[in-house]
């Protein structure tokens, strides 16, 4: 069980008031056990209290060191992403959020600092992830029971163990989840320049199948087209190219896709609708535009499409959690054999405010931001 940690100390940006110091301030689901020997470092952490802009509810405070129990591990956080999600259940819409106040983060990768009496088969120095994610990782220490951590290879590149679980895992179940896709068919998909988009492409084309990209217009469309056709992308086009009456007149050679990813919503989600093929399955699983998807009633009666939804955290609650460490594991060997990468952009703790804003899009499209700690 995670530990609970009292805030007691002095905010970095701003001084707590009295009953602040005086009650429990940060709840992971939890036992605290207060009279273990052994103790964290203090950890400074993203911390929030209320939901709101992440930029304006976030602070980067000092927290106070916490037991570490015979089950308990200690781990010195060495790097965690900044995903969408995050910054939706900061903003408070979420469905699922942990309670307030608490430290933000869900995915990450650390050393192991210190284990209680009773762990086994694992050291301090062994690098190891949040698996199943869970909430709190944007700190540099984590004190959690050994369950939630998974040891992995010394030589896996730390951003690439930070960010495999959400968006690596999620592109690898929607290609084998609602399609028996064979080698020689096609995948369509908006929002390709994702983390979760260029994963697609990527073991997509392990598998033989090809990808239609549609990536947003903006500055650097042309850049991002490129870089997506050398990780494996057939075609891509920008929202507007495919502004025409049929754009199936775009697929030259490739077959009709059979399955669709909608990352976006809005009018991307229209256009992999409009590539799929007769009784063909759009799986929406991001919402990127902040927009509905609209559907022909056409598209039900004559094309007979499927609309379906995935959700990661839904699909890893079920009992998986030995399933997806091996998953992890054969994406993590991906990455390490150079046949799974995507865009990240590594940012010093200290400048996490910055690595927030482009994260939240007010510098422009920018790499996924990975906090290094
Ligand atoms: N359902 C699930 O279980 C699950 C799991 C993982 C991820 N997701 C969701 O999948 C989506 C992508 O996540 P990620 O971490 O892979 O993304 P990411 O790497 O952080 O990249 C963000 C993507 O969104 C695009 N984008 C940003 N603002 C946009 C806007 N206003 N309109 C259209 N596109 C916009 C960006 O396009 P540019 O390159 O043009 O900037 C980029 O492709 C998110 O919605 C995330 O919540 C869902």
């Amino acid at each position: 069980m995670a530990c609970t940690r009292f805030v007691t100390l002095k905010a970095i940006h701003g001084t707590w008031t009295h009953s602040q110091l005086l009650s429990p301030r940060i709840h992971t689901s939890g036992i605290v056990r207060a009279f273990s020997a052994l103790k964290s470092p203090p950890s400074t952490a993203v911390f929030y209290e209320k939901h709101g802009p992440p930029d304006t509810v976030t602070k980067v405070i000092e927290l106070p060191p916490v037991p570490v129990g015979a089950n308990d591990v200690c781990v010195k956080m060495l790097a965690a992403p900044i995903n969408p999600s995050d910054i939706n259940r900061i903003e408070g819409v979420y469905p699922v959020r942990p309670p307030l106040p608490t430290v933000a983060g869900y995915e990450g990768v650390g050393e192991v600092h210190s284990i209680g009496s009773a762990v086994q088969g694992l050291s301090p120095g062994d690098l190891v992830m949040a698996s199943p994610p869970s909430p709190g990782t944007w700190q540099t220490h984590v004190v959690k029971d050994k369950d939630f951590w998974h040891k992995i290879d010394r030589d896996t590149p730390v951003e690439y163990a930070a960010t495999v679980t959400i968006n690596p895992l999620t592109a690898l179940r929607m290609i084998e989840d609602y399609v028996d896709l064979k080698s020689g068919d096609a995948i369509v998909q908006n929002g390709a320049t994702s983390m979760v988009g260029q994963c697609v492409i990527q073991l997509a084309k392990l598998r033989g199948i090809h990808t239609i990209n549609i990536i947003r217009d903006r500055p650097g469309s042309d850049d991002a087209k490129e870089k997506l056709k050398k990780l494996g992308a057939d075609v891509v086009f920008t929202e507007s190219q495919l502004d025409v009456k049929n754009v199936k007149g775009f697929l030259d050679n490739l077959p009709e896709p059979a399955l669709g990813f909608n990352c976006v919503g809005g009018n991307a989600a229209s256009l992999v609708l409009k590539f799929l093929r007769q009784g063909g399955t759009m799986v929406t699983y991001g919402g990127m535009a902040k927009k509905p998807v609209t559907v022909s009633t056409s598209s039900f009666i004559f094309k007979e499409l499927s609309l379906k939804g995935f959700w990661l955290q839904k699909w890893i609650s079920s009992d998986r959690k030995e399933e997806c460490r091996e998953m992890i594991d054969y994406l993590l060997g991906l990455i390490r054999e150079g046949k799974l990468k995507y865009d990240m952009e590594l940012a010093p703790f200290s400048e996490f405010h910055t690595a927030l804003d482009k994260a939240l899009g007010k510098l422009g499209s920018q790499p996924k931001q990975v906090i290094k700690f």
